[in-house]
């Protein structure tokens, strides 16, 4: 019993998993092809070459590159429905799921074709992959204010399949207080609130984002190691945070795996979860990241057992949907 069976079989939830981030290289030239979109790339295997990072602006380069052969409504629903194919085959029984509207509208692809075509596969992901799901909508932070706002107001009619709204793409410049207004907008709708943090931004970033975004949850917020009083702050509120080990590494947020923060947060009180973040370019799923912070950081079974509960805890699930998840 290695490994691998004790940490794949672990029931998980995934709280932060851009859509648009697992576009792998084969269904990418598929989807080119199918579309007649162009790709500067030969092959596959010329593709993965590329996938060489030194900060999240490099890979957002290529990640908005890709999303070019994302067209139809069944473009999103192959997407989403490949995705829910692996995440199932990890351990994954819920998936709150990002995705960038503007960056579809940028090439002229509706937030209706978006939504309702990943609504092809969310609709019958419990019966096909066991995966319960919601929808989670990002605003581009490198995008103005009005564009956000926008967004929110274009999403008006799926906001029955929308459960809340994020926060990502570039984050340094573009502090959490830039978008006041659209999160109070989208908090009078009744949504959710989360908003990437504290990954390459400073810790201040994360306590304006609580503060002024009034996020309940917050994407990475690795950072936060560096101010001792928010961390006491974010254990006494208990206020989850969505870790991605193997996005760190590639994004260069950490020098190596060894060296991440993960244990010493864990120690320290704060509700961590383990996540994919960009599972195709960044190396693995949701279970591969489990497995590869166990044998970097040396976890023990009970610390991976914490952090798959972890994961449900932090969920957006009331308690009778986690436990029937679980
Ligand atoms: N950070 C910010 N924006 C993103 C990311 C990320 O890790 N992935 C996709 N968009
Ligand atoms: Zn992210």
């Amino acid at each position: 019993n290695g490994p691998y069976d004790a940490v794949m079989p672990l029931p998980k939830a995934e709280l932060h998993l851009h859509i648009e981030g697992t576009l792998e290289p084969e269904l990418a030239f598929a989807l080119a092809a199918r579309n007649g979109v162009e790709l500067p790339y030969a092959d596959t295997e010329e593709l993965r070459k590329a996938y060489q990072f030194s900060d999240l602006q490099s890979f957002l380069d290529l990640y908005y590159e890709l999303m070019a052969v994302l067209r139809t409504e069944q473009d999103f629903a192959d997407l989403a429905d490949a995705y829910l194919a692996r995440a199932a085959e990890q351990g994954v029984r819920h998936a709150e799921i990002f995705f960038d509207p503007q960056a579809h509208a940028a090439r002229g692809v509706e937030m209706g074709t978006v939504v309702e075509g990943l609504w092809r596969a969310l609709g019958r992901s419990e019966a096909v992959h066991g995966v319960s799901t919601q929808l989670i909508m990002c605003f581009l932070r490198d995008e103005s204010a009005e564009s956000a706002m926008e967004t929110l107001e274009a999403a008006r009619p799926y906001l029955d399949r929308i459960v809340g709204v994020g926060l990502d793409s570039a984050e340094v410049g573009h502090p959490p207080v830039k978008f006041r207004e659209v999160y109070e907008a989208a908090a009078a709708l009744g949504l959710r609130r989360v908003a990437h943090a504290g990954e390459e931004g400073p810790p201040s970033y994360i306590a304006e984002a609580l503060d002024v975004l009034g996020v309940e949850r917050v994407d990475h917020g690795l950072r936060c190691v560096e101010d001792p009083a928010l961390v006491e702050r974010l254990v006494r509120d208990r206020v989850p945070l969505t870790v991605c080990p193997l996005s760190n590494v590639r994004l260069r947020t950490v020098d190596i795996l060894a060296d991440h923060p993960l244990p010493a947060m864990l120690d320290a009180g704060l509700l961590c979860t383990v996540n994919s973040d960009d599972p195709a370019y960044f190396g693995g799923y949701v279970g591969d990241n489990f497995l590869a912070v166990q044998d970097a950081l040396g976890l023990s079974r009970e610390r991976l057992r914490e952090l798959a509960r972890n994961s449900f805890v932090a969920s957006f699930l009331d308690d009778d949907e986690e436990r029937r998840a679980r």
